[in-house]
């Protein structure tokens, strides 16, 4: 392919696909056997293992999986892909549910899992320097032993890595008080597709020094750069909190509860919304009947409040349920002990994995300003009759983030295939118009691509698009995620 020059007079190659990619051969094999021994793999378990994740039932296998344990041999197998054309597609721990660490375009998954330290908590900075394939609990816990708090905590945080969670830029219950995992990252080691390694900004708080290469790499969902080092910042972590669980009787009451609890000038720890389907499909699951649910209640709101003083804690609560007199609740169970709080959030937790197990899915990741989810449910609900298809909803209810898990149920594999699209393109449209955006926390990836000119024009796409030209020329890093390059 010849490459031409565009309007701002870089050269570069029109487009990328597939034939530009050189497929591993047995010169490429003796070459990372040589370099990493015992930790380059081809048998099928492997490759069939690191040819999914958590994104609906897609599967692509790579040609070769590497584990690399260094920055130093991450460098030489860029430097050696980017040589040789080669496709790389970083992999952690595989928990994603936009198919963003699929090797859609096979060649080198690049497992990041040997890079499980965490290298230093500093408390006297409340930062902690950590590479990225710890898992984001164990991160949580080893700061909370120093009395430190690292809030972000996607629903797969038993599992997950930190270093998935900066690409995808990941969210969770507390986000609603403390923020995604954007509002704790500070500095980045990176290598960039041809092998070179920067650090993208400093261990600062403060940093008003040249564009924020630190933010573009977040979320970037591994077309980028492949992360080696993450500096976090910390903060005291909370010693208290009360929970609370509350039925109501119409799913819309409960979602024009949310914006009225924040206006009332409380800000919860958590604020989650489970439609009645996702609670009874839960219990199912979990084979749990620790929450009776009457046949009217249509939806809950789990709220958490956390800080250091129980009375201001009461007192927020007191506030809650005054406002919450206004929306029609049933009853009110207000965990009792830390075993019902876990219980709690153990069901919050599994509805995603609950819901999926019960038919052929796909998941929206809806975000809207949080006033104006009811109407957000409305278009679901409304969308869904129009089609013919089932929903369950459930999520970040303080974030107006909406988790739509749509079944296939009995809808013909023609409509799921052909008519489904439209319906998702159409409530994607609405989103927009409320304000909102397609993916709050889950990302792009692969299967939320064909969408993403709902939330950007041309000119949006091309400054990405020209954007990663500039990090990988030859698009040889997870290509075809987040638009057709
Ligand atoms: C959750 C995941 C699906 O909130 O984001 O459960
Ligand atoms: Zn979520």
């Amino acid at each position: 392919m010849i490459p031409f020059f565009n309007f701002i007079g870089t050269f570069y190659f029109p487009f990328y696909s597939n034939f530009m990619f050189k497929k591993i051969d047995s010169s490429d094999i003796t070459f990372f056997k040589s370099l990493m021994g015992d930790r380059c793999f081809i048998d099928k378990e492997n490759l069939e293992k690191y040819g999914h994740d958590e994104t609906e039932d897609l599967v692509y296998l790579p040609e070769i999986v590497l584990k690399p344990q260094t920055v130093e041999e991450v460098s030489t197998i860029m430097r050696y892909a980017f040589e040789n054309s080669i496709v790389v597609t970083p992999s952690g721990a595989r928990t994603g549910l936009s198919g963003g660490s699929l090797p859609i375009q096979k060649g080198i998954a690049l497992s990041m899992e040997k890079f499980n330290k965490i290298i230093n908590i500093d408390e006297d900075n409340h930062q902690v320097v950590t590479e990225p394939g710890v898992i984001t609990q164990e991160l949580q816990d080893a700061v909370k032993a120093k009395g430190l708090f690292y809030p972000p905590d996607p629903a797969s945080k038993g599992s997950c890595f930190i270093g998935g969670n900066v690409s995808e830029n990941s969210g969770g219950p507390k986000a609603v008080k403390y923020g995604v995992t954007k509002d704790y990252v500070l500095n980045l080691e990176v290598v960039l597709p041809n092998g070179e390694i920067i650090w993208t900004g400093a261990n600062v708080l403060k940093n008003a020094t040249g564009y924020n290469l630190t933010q573009l790499i977040i979320g970037s969902e591994g077309t980028l750069a492949i992360i080696t080092k993450i500096v976090l910042r910390l903060i005291p972590h909370p010693t208290l909190d009360l929970l609370m669980l509350v039925p109501f009787f119409d799913a819309k009451k409960a979602c024009e509860a949310v914006a009225a609890i924040f206006k009332a000038g409380i800000t919860p720890s958590g604020l989650e919304f489970m439609e009645r389907d996702a609670l009874i499909f839960t219990q199912k699951f979990m084979n749990d009947t620790s929450v009776k649910i009457d046949e009217k209640h249509q939806a809950h709101l789990l709220i958490e409040v956390d800080g250091f003083d129980n009375e201001v804690l009461m007192k927020e609560c007191e506030k809650i349920m005054l406002v919450l007199d206004e929306f029609q609740t049933d009853e009110v169970l207000f965990a009792e002990d830390q075993a019902q709080k876990d219980n709690l959030w153990k069901l919050r937790r599994k509805v995603g994995e609950a819901v999926k197990s019960q038919s052929i899915y796909k998941e929206e990741d809806t975000v809207v300003p949080r006033f104006e989810l009811p109407k957000l449910l409305d278009h679901v609900k409304r969308i869904g009759a129009n089609y013919g298809f089932k929903s369950v909803c459930y999520g970040h209810a303080g974030d107006g983030n909406l988790h739509i898990n749509i079944l296939k149920g009995e809808l013909s594999d023609d409509q799921w295939d052909n008519e489904l699209p439209k319906a998702i393109r159409e409530l994607f449209t609405e989103v927009v118009k409320l304000g909102g955006t397609i993916s709050g926390e889950h990302g792009i990836g692969l299967v939320q691509k064909q969408y993403i000119d709902i939330a950007f024009n041309e000119t949006g796409l091309n400054l990405m698009r020209e954007i990663k030209k500039v990090f990988d020329p030859k698009g040889i890093l997870n290509p075809g995620k987040i638009f057709e390059n």
